[in-house]
């Protein structure tokens, strides 16, 4: 059986055929490397199709590591699908807050907000969170919280009558209600409005306007303090937000932000991609060598050195990075222009 996408056809039992027997594996990043918007670079899907056999059945063990997200990583795979012309399984999804699934069994039953462009809501849920409140949700049942809302004319407001995840539906108040954690799932869409509700649910300790008690626990997918989008200039990431709430933060409540962050360069990143690479191949050996394809020097490369051994570093020239030689403090083991020079290197070197 097969699945034809953007006209051609694969194998849809990519991954339950026997092992690849493949010794190495490849991390692709995804904006800057893959894509810019939605927007191929690097000549990516051509790169990506090297990666089957002609029967369309995946023959080299990948996945996508990237601090991007807002959508589960189920829809990720689709629409990744869709750009790139090639199967993807949710599984080779990894996306910058995939970590947060762990903290489901801490917070499940509680009240928590996510924060973010896209269905941040929906990531926490579909992580086994039952009690998941969008901030753009929340915000709406506190009168005047933003005061700026009038004079924001969004042509695309979000509808919460649509909204799966209600307050209503889950029987409570939420401006009773104390919130236990925040999840900043993805790059917030109105920093203005997320910023100062934000610093309401953290001062208070979770019930804005109500009491003063210590600051529930905040969690960034990821650090990145910029990122190449299709504008030609890099383009503030989350790590640029946290800046922001923190320095805010910390000028108006006696107390420090006090927050974790997650996301590529953390070494628990590199070491989870490898897991996951381990499974994509069916390989309990392990394999001899991975590759982080990235354009970031201050996130794939910091992290993919700090990882260590089998971790061998690609930088391209599509994104972030955008020098004629290495980058002067995170060297890349090999820099090449494209996506697709990394891939032909890698195959070239491997089989
Ligand atoms: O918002 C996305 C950006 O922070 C980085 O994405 O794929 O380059 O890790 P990526
Ligand atoms: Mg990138």
């Amino acid at each position: 059986s097969s699945v034809a996408i953007n006209g051609r056809f694969f194998s849809n039992q990519a991954h339950s055929q026997p092992p690849l027997r493949a010794s190495f594996g490849i991390a692709f990043d995804i904006d800057g490397v893959l894509l810019r918007g939605e927007t191929p670079v690097g000549g990516s899907p051509q790169a990506l199709r090297r990666l089957y056999d002609d029967s369309g059945t995946l023959r080299i063990p990948y996945v996508f590591l990237t601090n991007g997200g807002g959508v589960p990583e189920s829809k990720r795979a689709i629409e990744l699908s869709k750009l790139l012309s090639v199967p993807v399984l949710p599984s080779q999804v990894i996306q910058g807050h995939l970590p947060f699934k762990q903290l489901a069994e801490r917070f499940g039953n509680e009240l928590v907000i996510a924060v973010g462009k896209g269905e941040p809501a929906a990531v926490l849920s579909e992580y086994g969170f039952k009690n998941v409140l969008a901030i753009d949700e929340y915000a709406s049942y506190f009168e005047h919280i933003d005061p700026l809302e009038k004079f924001k004319n969004w042509s695309d407001k979000p509808d919460y009558e649509k909204s799966t995840f209600r307050a209503s539906d889950m029987k409570m108040d939420p401006c009773l209600e104390r919130v236990q954690a925040v999840f900043i799932v993805s790059d917030s869409v109105d920093w203005s409005r997320d910023i100062q509700v934000l610093c309401d649910i953290l001062s208070t300790g979770g019930v804005p306007g109500r009491e003063i008690s210590s600051q529930p626990p905040l969690y960034f997918a990821t650090d990145d303090l910029c990122y190449q989008g299709l504008f030609p200039m890099e383009r503030l990431g989350m790590g640029a937000f946290k800046i922001a709430l923190e320095s805010i933060y910390n000028r108006v409540y006696p107390h420090p932000l006090d927050y974790t962050s997650y996301g590529k360069p953390n070494p628990s990143v590199f070491k989870n991609a490898e897991n996951v690479l381990m499974e994509v191949a069916a390989s309990s050996n392990g394999l001899k060598t991975l590759y982080m394809i990235g354009d970031n020097p201050h996130v794939d490369i910091k992290g993919a050195r700090q990882a260590g051994h089998p971790w061998f570093s690609i930088l391209t020239r599509t994104g972030v990075f955008k020098g004629k030689e290495n980058h002067s403090l995170y060297q890349a083991d090999l820099v090449v222009d494209t996506v697709e020079e990394a891939v032909h290197y890698i195959l070239t070197k491997e089989t």
